[in-house]
C-alpha cells in the first residue's frame, strides 16, 4: 500500500453514492460514543455467541481468533491486510492475541479511522499493535501485488458493489499460499429477507418470546419483522448488503475453499434486530433460556436445508495458476 488516499481516484461505484456510505458510518461512529446500549447487533449477545460457537464448532467456549489460530498454524507472522476494517477495534485483538504480527487496515470512514488512530495513541510508547490505517474504497481492489499474507474480511465483503474488482484485487495482494479469511454477512442482498425466513422469524418471536419482551414502553406489540424496500436501503447506506447474496457463490468460484463454517444468524439477525437484542438480559435464566432455544430452531432448520445460513467463517485460498 502506498497510502494515497481512495479521494484522488473513482471506483466503478458512483461517487455520491461512496460519500453517502461514508456519511453513513462517520455518523454511526459519532452514534457509538454516545450511546448506551450494549449490543450492537444479535452475535454480540454472549448466550446468543456461545450457542452459535457451540453448533459451529462443537464447542461453546471457542471464539473466532482461537478458530483462525488452530486452523492455521504460522499465522502469527502473518502480515494481514483488513478489508473494511472500521476503528480498528477487531484488529487490535488480533494482534494482542497474535493470531497475526501486523496489519494495515483499510477503511472509507475517517471518524471511524479518527477513532482508532486517537485509542492506539493513548497507549503507553512501545504498546501499540502494529496497526495501520488507510482511508480508501475496497469497491477500487487496489491492494497491491503479492505483498500480503492474509486478507482479512470481517462483516466487510457484504458492503462491496464491485466485488470483481475487490476479489481480483485480493487475489492479487496474497503472496503465494495466502489465505483469505471472511467472517461475514452472505444473506439476501439489500435484506430482501425469504418468506421462509421471515416466517420462521416472526413465529418465534410470536410463539416463544414472552410477552413482557414483545412489548414497547408503552406496552404496546412491536411490529413483525418485515422486508425493507431496495430504496430506503439504498438512502440509509448503499453500501449494505449491497451484493451479498452473490458473495458466497463468487467466492466459491474464484478461490478453493478451505474452510465453509455455517453461523447461521438467518433467523437470529431479525429476530434481535437494532435494539432488540438489548432487550435479553444476560443475568435472566429465562432471557437466556429463550435465546439458547432460538438459535437451536435456527439451526434445526439450517439442517434441514429449509434455510440457508446467512453468516458464515470462510477461508480461501488462490487457485493455481
Ligand atoms: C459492518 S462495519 C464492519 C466494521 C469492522 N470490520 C467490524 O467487523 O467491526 C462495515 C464497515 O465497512 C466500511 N465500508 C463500507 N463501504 C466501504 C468501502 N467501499 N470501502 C472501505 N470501507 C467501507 C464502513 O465504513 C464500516 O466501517
Amino acid at each position: 500500500m502506498d497510502g494515497e488516499s481512495f479521494l484522488t481516484t473513482y471506483s466503478s461505484v458512483e461517487w455520491p453514492s461512496i460519500q453517502r456510505t461514508t456519511d453513513y458510518w462517520d455518523a454511526w461512529q459519532r452514534s457509538q460514543v454516545k450511546a448506551q446500549s450494549l449490543y450492537t447487533d444479535w452475535a454480540d449477545h454472549p448466550t446468543v455467541f456461545r450457542e452459535m460457537m457451540r453448533h459451529a464448532f462443537g464447542n461453546p467456549d471457542t471464539d473466532f481468533f482461537e478458530q483462525i489460530h488452530q486452523s492455521f498454524l504460522g499465522l502469527e507472522k502473518a502480515h494481514a491486510l483488513s478489508l473494511c476494517c472500521g476503528d480498528g477495534g477487531f484488529e487490535r485483538q488480533l494482534l494482542e492475541r497474535s493470531i497475526f504480527a501486523k496489519i494495515t487496515g483499510l477503511e472509507i470512514s475517517p471518524e471511524r479511522i479518527a477513532h482508532g488512530q486517537a485509542f492506539l495513541s493513548q497507549l503507553p510508547p512501545g504498546q501499540a499493535p502494529l496497526l495501520d490505517f488507510f482511508q480508501q474504497d475496497v469497491n477500487l481492489g487496489q491492494f497491491g501485488h503479492a505483498q500480503f499474507d492474509v486478507v482479512f474480511a470481517k462483516a466487510a465483503l457484504h458492503h462491496i458493489q464491485d466485488l470483481e474488482s475487490a476479489l481480483k484485487g485480493i487475489e492479487q495482494c496474497l503472496r503465494p499460499g495466502g489465505v483469505l479469511i471472511t467472517i461475514d454477512f452472505f444473506g439476501p442482498s439489500r435484506f430482501q429477507w425469504t418468506h421462509e425466513q421471515l416466517d420462521a422469524c416472526n413465529w418465534f418471536w410470536a410463539n416463544r418470546v414472552p410477552p413482557h419482551l414483545r412489548n414497547d414502553e408503552e406496552g404496546q406489540l412491536l411490529p413483525p419483522i418485515t422486508r425493507p424496500s431496495v430504496e430506503s436501503m439504498i438512502a440509509m447506506d448503499p453500501s449494505e448488503a449491497a451484493r451479498s447474496g452473490e458473495l458466497h457463490s463468487l467466492l466459491c468460484e474464484q478461490f478453493t475453499v478451505l474452510t465453509d463454517a455455517p453461523l447461521g444468524g438467518t433467523v437470529l439477525n431479525l429476530l434481535l434486530y437494532g435494539d432488540r437484542v438489548n432487550r435479553f438480559d444476560l443475568a435472566d435464566p429465562i432471557h437466556n433460556q429463550v435465546l439458547e432455544e432460538a438459535v437451536a430452531f435456527e439451526h434445526q432448520l439450517i439442517a434441514e436445508r429449509r434455510l440457508q445460513s446467512d453468516f458464515r467463517l470462510m477461508v480461501l485460498q488462490r487457485k493455481p495458476g
